[in-house]
């Protein structure tokens, strides 16, 4: 494959084919092998038109320790102030030589509009309310390195749904490996079309929690939100955050996520964010692995047993 858009772009095979590539570059840095000279000369550019902390810094980090060389490129502060098209913007990078670009936007589709404008390959970073495979790609992974294979797991996602595309691409992504999805958001936080997800749907946190192997706790994001929708926080954190009261109804082994960056106190209490269940800084460490993997497994990388010799 060319290029990485939509979580329902991986058949079965493509997912487990990147997450047993994560798995042997994760045993690789495990032996103190830092930096992999596998993508040598090639160029890969991260073009951020919104935001990032956690995805921006482990695509870099990921392109670094494969060796290729690394353009950031943020709108702010760039050509894009003075009104320049993602069009005009990505053919600059294009005539910059870029084998790879790493894409976060606002509008939803901004990646797919770029695959038809530049040679290289395109990965959807985050665009806008549709897709974040990637971060998909980086929660299995790291639900798999705590739970074993996913078939038939249950894994819950509770939250700003409407807004999420976290929650979009984890759906497709956790089904095409054969777990089990729960959502359960306010009515008004779900989008129209949840019917035709592959997932259940409840409005019932607590019932819910008890059979969960996996609870992921997604940020209420009031800057995609009118004013006048956004829920109290008192009234959304009463009814779907997630408290040491909630997490007492887990079993044992089960685990929490949360993508980042979090609300404490509104949909998870810092208590159970730094808590030994939670996974999310486990996630963010995972994020460097699953992105080398997907940038190697993109562009064609030297083999990895021959390079680490
Ligand atoms: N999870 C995630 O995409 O975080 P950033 O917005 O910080 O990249």
């Amino acid at each position: 494959k060319r290029h990485l858009i939509s979580a329902a772009d991986l058949s079965r095979d493509d997912a487990l084919l990147i997450l047993d590539t994560a798995d042997e570059l994760a045993k690789i840095s495990e032996r103190s092998i830092k930096k992999l000279p596998t993508l040598r000369g090639r160029t890969v550019v991260n073009l951020f038109f919104e935001d990032s902390t956690r995805t921006r810094i482990s695509f870099e980090a990921a392109a670094k320790r494969l060796s290729a060389d690394v353009i950031n490129f943020s709108a702010k502060g760039s050509s894009v102030s003075k009104g320049e098209s993602l069009k005009d913007t990505a053919l600059t990078l294009e005539a910059m030589g870029a084998d790879a670009v790493v894409i976060r936007h606002g509008a939803s589709g901004a990646p797919h509009r770029l695959a038809g404008w530049v040679r290289g390959s395109v990965v959807n970073a985050g665009d806008g309310t549709h897709e974040h495979p990637t971060q998909a790609l980086l929660d299995a992974f790291t639900m798999r390195r705590r739970l074993g294979p996913l078939e038939g797991r249950k894994v819950t996602i509770v939250g700003d749904v409407l807004h999420s595309r976290v929650a979009r691409s984890n759906v497709l992504l956790l089904n095409t490996l054969g777990a089990e999805v729960t959502l359960v958001a306010p009515p008004t936080l779900l989008p129209v079309t949840v019917d035709s997800w592959p997932c259940e749907v409840s409005y019932d946190l607590d019932a819910v929690l008890p059979k969960s192997d996996v609870v992921m706790m997604l940020r209420v994001q009031r800057e995609r939100m009118n004013a006048a929708f956004f829920p109290t926080e008192r009234e959304y954190s009463r009814r779907y955050g997630l408290d040491r009261d909630r997490v007492a109804k887990m079993h044992d082994d089960a685990i929490v996520m949360h993508p980042g960056p979090m609300n404490r106190g509104m949909e998870i209490a810092a208590e159970v964010a730094d808590s030994p269940r939670s996974t999310i800084v486990e996630q963010v460490a995972n994020g460097v692995t699953t992105r080398m993997a997907v940038l190697y497994l993109l562009l064609g990388g030297a083999d990895l047993g021959g390079e680490i010799q």
